[in-house]
């Protein structure tokens, strides 16, 4: 292990593990799509690392509007107007598309913060105080997070904040058994029936608010069926209940369009993004909330605020980041490579026999690993990996110079979108070989 990994054992806290079983590796330089060891050893960055590296690293046009803000002003408070927290701003309401026209942003640090104040927001317009989410959802680790949070990183939290709701969101390869679904209309007509009776016997005027991941991330990049999220909405609609799309990792393009939201003839009152606004290179989060809530603040006061709201080296990056996107044309290599990606990911899936599923949109991927194909019984039980052997792929993958994170019984694929065709073919050419192996273990 090098001084510097041994350092970091000795005095860093490293997110979500047993700390004594860590061997941080040392990471020496980033490029592109590529980050090094400090032995040389180059690794492709499959994860983005969490999902954030959008543009990939050592973008010369971010670094160099952090460096202008860095000198011009790092800091002033939140309570002034300065030029790139106006222009972020304004540049964040026209990503989110017309539906959003007259609405406002309020900047947090991360993704974590900014549902923390979305369920504030949802609070105070709405008056109720019940707030609904799904099982299998990661929406940050903060204790209001936390409590949306479906999966297990919520437990930790436990007894949260009262009035946390959980529903069954649509996950077809894993449906209870006695469904029969012959259609993805099937699988939406199922699933809203679910949530509506859930919404009745909760008492729909006590429910603020429903958040969903637009698309599922961490816990399996779940695609919503046709409709379903259409579905929602109305059923939001219907009984004055707001709809929150948290974008924070479905935002910025990964899906293929700006907002995730935008493929799913949904109209979401409040999104929450973070992680692609920026792509890492300094924290920045937020929401916005349509008009209608905005103007609720015209005349009432906002309970929330923070320090570093709208920090301006965060704006200065969000700037450049956004115009990145746009000058790289983001939108058509997604549209282009996330072609490939699906094509290549659907053959291993018939190929490989430790493939259940894989499930893909844009360049967010996931590969779900089970035992036997037809049980269907996952490779890793639910919340542990006791026979190691999802790690075992992982560091067969990383031996091989192919980087990326597991969640239960799958792996995530979501490459910067900045890969090109050759770099993509090369890291799903070890994928492909590297489960040859995985369908021994
Ligand atoms: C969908 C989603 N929401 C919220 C968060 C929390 O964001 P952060 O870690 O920036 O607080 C994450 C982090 O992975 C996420 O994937």
């Amino acid at each position: 292990m090098s001084k510097i990994s041994e350092m970091s054992k000795k005095y860093n806290l490293h997110s979500w593990s047993a700390q004594g079983k860590l061997n941080p590796m040392t990471v020496t330089k980033a490029e592109g799509i590529y980050f090094w060891d400090d032995e040389g050893n180059k690794y492709f960055d499959m994860s983005s690392q969490l999902v954030n590296s959008n543009l990939g690293h050592g973008n010369r046009a971010i670094i160099e509007a952090i460096k202008a803000q860095a000198e011009k002003m790092a800091f002033v408070g939140p309570g002034y107007a300065i030029d790139v927290r106006s222009e972020a701003a304004r540049k964040l309401v026209e990503f989110a598309g017309p539906h959003f026209e007259g609405g406002k942003v309020f900047f947090t640090n991360a993704g974590a913060e900014a549902n923390e104040n979305a369920i504030k927001f949802a609070k105070a317009f709405t008056g109720r105080w019940k707030i609904f989410s799904m099982y299998r959802s990661y929406h940050g680790a903060t204790f209001g997070a936390s409590a949306l949070n479906g999966e297990p990183r919520r437990w930790i939290a436990e007894p949260g904040v009262p009035g946390f709701i959980h529903f069954d969101g649509p996950y077809a390869y894993r449906a209870p058994k006695a469904c029969k679904f012959n259609s993805e209309e099937d699988v939406t007509a199922f699933y809203l029936d679910l949530l509506e009776n859930q919404i009745q016997y909760e008492d729909p005027k006590a429910i603020a608010a429903i958040f969903v991941e637009t698309v599922v991330g961490s816990n399996g990049v779940l695609i919503p069926p046709k409709g379903y999220l259409k579905g929602v909405g109305e059923l939001c609609a219907r009984h004055g209940i707001l709809l929150v799309c948290d974008e924070v990792m479905a935002g910025f393009y990964r899906t293929g369009s700006k907002f995730a939201f935008m493929q799913f003839d949904v109209r979401p009152d409040i999104v929450t993004f973070a992680k692609g606004s920026t792509c890492g290179y300094v924290p920045l989060g937020g929401v916005i909330v349509k008009k209608e809530i905005a103007a609720h603040f015209d005349d009432r006061k906002m309970f929330n605020g923070l320090t570093y709201s709208a920090h301006p080296i965060g704006c200065a990056a969000a700037v450049a980041t956004l115009d990145e996107y746009e000058r790289l044309g983001i939108e058509e290599n997604v549209r282009k490579q996330g072609k490939l990606l699906a094509d290549t990911l659907d053959a291993i899936e018939k190929k490989h026999k430790c493939v259940g599923e894989v499930r893909h949109i844009g360049l967010f991927a996931m590969i779900e690993f089970v035992k036997d194909k037809a049980s269907r019984e996952p490779l890793a039980p639910f919340n542990g990996d006791p026979e190691g052997r999802i790690a075992r792929i992982c560091a067969m993958l990383k031996a091989e110079g192919f980087v990326t994170y597991s969640h239960e019984n799958m792996i995530i694929v979501a490459p910067p979108l900045t890969i090109t065709d050759g770099e993509l073919k090369d890291a799903l050419g070890i994928l492909d070989r590297v489960l040859d192996s995985a369908d021994a273990l």
